[in-house]
């Protein structure tokens, strides 16, 4: 008998092996849906006529592989306004996407072996290209308010070669205030530690305090890559277009997996992402001023559940209650879902997040009511 043809290759069966990530099964008809990690707003309208009339003006050719020029210098500028130095060329990639800069930012970083500190519970997909490189994941499990506990951090990044995360957090809602950066700034200059810091949120911070971008803290520059996405900012999920902004000789190498991966971004959509980011402010008020109205109805309507304690979400579009109940998350959002209400299980984001939910309020305010009388009905269901 012939040898089985086809194996997949390791590094698709060490993700196999390690993934958190679950595929939500498809909504039935009177499913209400907090599960989603996406705006529920459509893509402001210049941005989709900027895309048509770039298409009719020739946009139709492959663009540079680091990134439509105008695009390019605009992200310089934007990030060196953040962080007062100047961008030089080959300093920006434009990436298909959030994730496809993390992909490249990781597999250009990681050696099979190499030790990748990353917060637990955090967004599944860093584990998951740690591992494709053969990395090894050493997950920092979050205090119980969901920030990070500094004394376990430095005790974990002695011998890391990279430190992933996520501000604010996907799944946690949490924000990591002035302190926690400056002292996660320290650590790596301590350690020699490198960085990736994604920010694909940064545009979604509700607290009263300013936001801390890695880019306004020097401690990070020369030994980081900040990913950016214009997927949450924009509501432009099906566009398929982020950055990075780094040193160059990190962003050449990114760029070397990226040009081998996906080659350049489509250039009519790279127009459309120049429009968005110059002109654009108004549309992402617009959508902020909503967003900030549906936390403050979840946080009452959760807040109304007596098996539920949550930390006060301060950005993104997700709250992260913890449950009091023994049942596994992965069980619990089952359950919940022949209660009519869709949620995601904390668990897979981190074996911290086990005992947790992820809402998101890019819902309707309808939809978070519903979801929210049904989630409270079901959790008592269950005591
Ligand atoms: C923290 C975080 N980073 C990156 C991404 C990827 O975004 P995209 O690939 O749509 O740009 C997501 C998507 O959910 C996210 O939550």
């Amino acid at each position: 008998m012939s040898a089985k043809l086809f194996t997949a290759s390791e590094a698709v069966r060490r993700i196999e092996r390690t993934s958190l990530r679950v595929q939500q099964p498809a909504s039935s008809g009177g499913m209400v849906s907090l599960a989603m990690g996406e705006p529920d707003f459509d893509t402001p309208p210049r941005i989709i006529e900027a895309a048509a009339e770039a298409l009719k003006s020739g946009y139709t050719h492959y663009a540079p592989l680091l990134g439509d020029p105008a695009l390019c210098q605009a992200l310089a500028d934007d990030v060196s306004a953040r962080s007062g130095n100047p961008v030089r060329p080959g300093e920006i990639l434009v990436t298909h996407g959030g994730t496809a800069g993390l992909a490249a930012a990781i597999l250009s970083i990681v050696n099979p072996g190499d030790r990748v500190v990353i917060p637990d519970p955090t967004y599944s997909l860093y584990a998951d290209l740690v591992n494709m490189a053969g990395g090894i994941c050493i997950p920092m499990p979050c205090r119980a308010d969901l920030h990070w506990d500094l004394a376990r951090l430095a005790t974990v990044m002695e011998d890391a070669k990279l430190f992933v995360f996520c501000n604010p957090g996907n799944p946690t809602g949490i924000v990591h205030h002035r302190e926690e950066i400056d002292a996660l700034g320290r650590l790596v200059n301590r350690y020699n530690t490198l960085v990736i810091a994604d920010e694909a949120y940064s545009d979604l911070v509700f607290t009263e305090r300013p936001f801390t971008s890695v880019l306004q803290v020097p401690a990070f520059a020369g030994r980081t890559l900040f990913c950016q996405t214009f997927s949450k900012t924009y509501a432009m999920t099906g566009w398929r277009v982020g950055y990075l902004a780094g040193p160059a000789e990190m962003i050449a190498a990114a760029a070397r997996v990226h040009n081998s991966v996906n080659g350049s971004v489509n250039s009519a959509v790279q127009r459309a992402a120049l429009v968005a980011l110059t002109e654009c402010q108004d549309d992402i008020k617009r959508m902020y001023d909503v967003y900030r109205q549906r936390r403050l109805l979840m946080i009452d309507g959760l807040s109304s559940i007596p098996e539920l304690t949550l930390n006060e979400p301060e950005g993104a579009f997700y709250c992260f209650p913890a449950y009091s109940l023994p049942i596994p998350a992965i069980d619990m959002v089952s359950l919940l879902r022949e209660q009519g209400v869709a949620v995601r299980p904390g668990s897979e984001f981190g074996a911290a997040g086990e005992g947790h939910l992820r809402l998101s309020y890019a819902a309707s305010s309808e939809t978070i009511n519903e979801g929210i009388r049904r989630l409270k009905r079901g959790l008592a269901g269950l005591r």
